[in-house]
């Protein structure tokens, strides 16, 4: 990690590198809707694009080019794909001082070549939020966390902790949770929390890594479930959320083999996802890696699903800073970088309560 000056810790939910705003629109009121309906005041629209996820110790992000990046995972450094790096790396093609790399076969999917043989699994920390993460190279080239997602974890994590400061119980709804850092860091703030996943072994990941957090009394219910039934049955049981978080693949399956494409199935999700709200909802986070949503998809759906609602949304994309491209001594007096590496898109819809 490059060197920051004193006093210049980024901004919880990442280093916002520009942002410009879109005036709110006029309020108005449908007469007669029920209380949670009814039309308090349009949100304002803010799109920044793009949110810096630099607050790691454990993580770097060493180099991009060529179709690939080099990263330091605690101390094990590892040279993976990257269908985003289409540019040069910026020292010249050679890869060097890795421990194992991830060669693509012809035939789709791929496999490891080790030098320095990591153990099968380590842990890394993300200290500003107490976070410990178990960290394992798969056969997918994934290693089980996207450590662009810590702008998201700070920012979840600040309004649970303000809204638990004052008082407030928050329970929160992680669909397509994955190895659970966003669970993790939800939980940490002081929320209960609902962490849904297809897989077995994503949820079961979850749990070590809450273990490995602190959080093995935390209350967490682990969910092995297809999101869309899973939401669908709390509807029923009339459960609710105080916040949403949901980072959904293009392509998926259910825990019963249940087909989920993004474009066709989000909408429905988000409609159903609306009635398992609490009349006060916190915030509601939508997270995707897919070219195929751009941050301007992702404003719109939220502003078609809490448009009525009083509160913020803000949309865009969050990268990662290649430590080879940074520039030190910018204005700002931290490090800034020539170049950062884009790693997906967020849409956060905010409380104005
Ligand atoms: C892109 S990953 C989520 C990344 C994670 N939230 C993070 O930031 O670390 C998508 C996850 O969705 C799960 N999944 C896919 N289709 C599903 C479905 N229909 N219902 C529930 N989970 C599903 C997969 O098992 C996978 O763990």
């Amino acid at each position: 990690m490059p060197p920051r000056s004193p006093g210049k810790t980024p901004p919880p939910g990442g280093t916002p590198r520009r942002s410009f705003r879109i005036p709110a629109a006029p309020r108005s009121t449908a007469p007669g809707a029920p209380p949670s309906l009814r039309r308090v005041s349009a949100p304002a629209i803010i799109r920044s694009p793009l949110l810096l996820a630099d607050g790691w110790r454990d993580y770097q992000l060493l180099h991009c080019g060529f179709g690939l990046k080099q990263e330091r995972w605690g101390r094990v450094n590892l040279v993976r794909p990257d269908p985003q790096v289409i540019w040069p790396k910026s020292d010249g093609p050679e890869w060097k001082g890795w421990d194992g790399f991830y060669h693509r076969s012809q035939e789709g999917g791929g496999r490891w070549e080790f030098r320095n043989r990591p153990p099968e699994h380590w842990t890394i920390g993300y200290e500003r939020l107490g976070l410990t993460f178990r960290i394992q190279p798969t056969s997918f080239k994934h290693t089980g966390l996207f450590p662009e997602q810590a702008v998201n974890w700070e920012w979840s994590s600040a309004l649970i902790k303000q809204a638990r400061a004052s008082g407030r119980e928050i329970n929160v709804l992680n669909l397509f949770g994955y190895t659970g850092a966003a669970t993790c860091a939800a939980a940490k703030a002081g929320a209960s929390v609902t962490h849904v996943d297809a897989a077995e072994g994503m949820v079961k990941w979850c749990k070590e890594n809450a273990a490995l957090s602190g959080l093995a009394e935390a209350p967490i219910r682990y969910i092995v479930d297809d999101c869309l039934k899973f939401v669908r049955r709390e509807i029923k049981r009339g459960r609710k959320y105080d916040a949403v978080i949901m980072d959904p693949p293009t392509y998926g399956r259910g825990a019963g083999g249940e087909m989920w494409k993004l474009e066709d199935s989000l909408w429905e999700l988000l409609r159903e996802c609306r009635e398992v709200l609490t009349p006060s909802p916190l915030f509601f986070l939508i997270n995707a890696y897919t070219a195929r949503l751009s941050p301007t998809v992702v404003a719109n759906l939220l502003h078609a699903l809490l448009g009525d609602r009083a509160g913020a949304i803000t949309a865009g994309e969050v990268g990662l800073p290649i430590q080879a491209d940074a520039v030190s001594g910018s204005a700002a007096g931290k490090n800034d970088y020539a170049k950062v590496l884009p790693c997906g898109i967020y849409g956060r819809w905010q409380s104005a309560e």
